[in-house]
């Protein structure tokens, strides 16, 4: 018998795994709203819980994310001579850094409140509410102003030496995946459902 195999590489669409990564964030802004929502009403939110989410979200979106935009894409447009999109994107990531601070002033009382003094907690809350209110939309006017006009200037090639270029970053990625992360924001939602609303 005569088998044949077929081998077929096939890159992800690199624009549209850009902009999905964004939606995780989203889902994971998402939650750190609600948790604040259940200590506004004075509900005790376990500490791991914050944490947990927390660490996700700068992972997530500092890390692999961020770290694509600045090591492949950043550069990729400016090789290309795509000065606008990659001003449009720099500046949008320095948007986002400034959104940090809010971040580190929670990590500034995290083991405070961990150690069950709930007085900080609405150092967390007020800091948490500026996070998300000043964080919440950059992901998507960055897929509109960015992400969506990129897809619709690059060729099928483009698009595949694109895809190769994200790949190589993927592999030298040693933590969770766009899919791992999928999963994994979805059980958070779960446990996040479970302990505040
Ligand atoms: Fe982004």
């Amino acid at each position: 018998m005569k088998v044949t195999h077929i081998i077929k590489v096939k890159y992800m669409d690199p624009v549209k795994q850009l902009m999905d990564e964004h939606r995780v964030i989203e889902r994971l802004v998402d939650i750190l709203d609600k948790i604040i929502e259940g200590m506004e009403n004075g509900v005790k939110v376990s500490p791991e819980l914050l944490m947990t989410n927390i660490g996700m979200l700068m992972e997530c979106a500092n890390e692999y994310h961020g770290g694509k935009e600045e090591d492949v894409i950043i550069p990729y447009l400016e090789e290309t001579g795509k000065t606008e999109l990659k001003a449009a994107l720099v500046s949008f990531s320095n948007e986002y850094d400034a959104c940090l601070k809010y971040i580190s002033n929670i990590f500034g009382v995290m083991e405070v409140y961990a150690s069950g003094d709930l007085g900080v907690a609405g150092k967390i809350v007020e800091n948490g509410r500026k996070f998300i209110e000043v964080v919440r939309p950059i992901f998507a006017k960055e897929d509109e102003a960015v992400f969506k006009v990129l897809k619709q200037g690059l060729s099928k090639e483009e698009l595949t030496q694109l895809g190769e270029m994200i790949q190589d970053f993927e592999y030298s990625w040693n933590g969770p995946l766009i899919n791992n992360y999928q999963k994994m924001v979805r059980e958070m939602e779960r446990d996040a459902g479970r302990i505040i609303w």
